[in-house]
């Protein structure tokens, strides 16, 4: 069975909560049910993901060889400025439709250029998520290879495929990470600059019991312990700052 990839990028999270004269005023997830529905429809297999980073879209697309017929892409923002995104689309061998919710030829001038059109193998704009479904539909009539999926079922290792979606998530995690250590550096620094102490107790079993109800209950223990050790890598930043300064 064909697989195709429908691939959101920045701000398309919020949909629903964006201004509705460009975007309409339903979420993320009515757009994804709307192309699982088309892909039954199309007797196609329908991999929905989105991400704000634009590293974990590259990775993605790298991640499309062999394992996906064609990619809906909305690249968002990215759109109009990442070269990078351009290069992932160029290097792959699959078919990806370019599409907008919005007209980006009828707003502001920036959005009016897309770096990743050329790339594309065509670019639909303006008509919401009825622009995901044709473009779902230009990729089976058109873009895919007629002749059977280039993907063929006895390639796809399904170790290979968890591994490639945990590495998608790695990376995710890894941009999160990233994100936590610098709100610990800012705290740190404010700390001292008000010579208070880094170490908050209370604070520290707040968290282990907020992420003890996040979770499902088989993976309370792991989660706490996963926090544990973020919060000790956290402490352990935050002295080196101290140190520093
Ligand atoms: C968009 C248009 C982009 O200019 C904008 O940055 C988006 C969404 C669209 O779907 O209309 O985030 O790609």
């Amino acid at each position: 069975m064909k697989t195709i990839l429908i691939m959101n990028g920045p701000n398309l999270s919020m949909l629903g909560r964006r201004d509705p004269k460009h975007y309409g005023s339903g979420t993320l997830q009515d757009l994804e049910n709307a192309c699982v529905n088309k892909g039954i429809e199309l007797g196609v297999k329908v991999i929905c993901f989105q991400s704000e980073s634009e590293s974990v879209l590259v990775r993605k697309l790298h991640s499309c060889i062999g394992t996906i017929d064609g990619v809906v892409l909305n690249a968002g923002a990215y759109t109009h400025y990442s070269i990078a995104i351009r290069d992932a689309i160029e290097l792959i061998p699959i078919p990806v439709m370019e599409v907008h919710l919005s007209d980006i030829h009828n707003r502001e001038e920036f959005r009016s250029h897309s770096v990743i059109e050329a790339v594309c193998a065509e670019q639909i704009s303006g008509m919401g998520v009825d622009g995901y479904l044709l473009a779902m539909e230009k990729l089976v009539q058109k873009y895919i290879p007629e002749n059977g999926s280039s993907v063929q079922e006895e390639d796809i290792d399904p170790i290979s495929e968890e591994r490639d979606a945990i590495d998608t998530i790695d990376a995710e995690l890894l941009v999160l990470f990233q994100r936590r250590m610098k709100h610990v550096e800012r705290i740190a620094r404010l700390k001292a600059e008000r010579n208070t102490a880094t170490f908050v107790p209370g604070r520290e079993a707040q968290i282990l019991a907020d992420t003890e109800k996040s979770v499902e209950p088989a993976y309370a223990e792991y989660a706490k312990n996963w926090m544990k050790e973020t919060m000790r890598l956290a402490r352990e930043r935050q002295e080196e700052i101290r140190n520093e300064l």
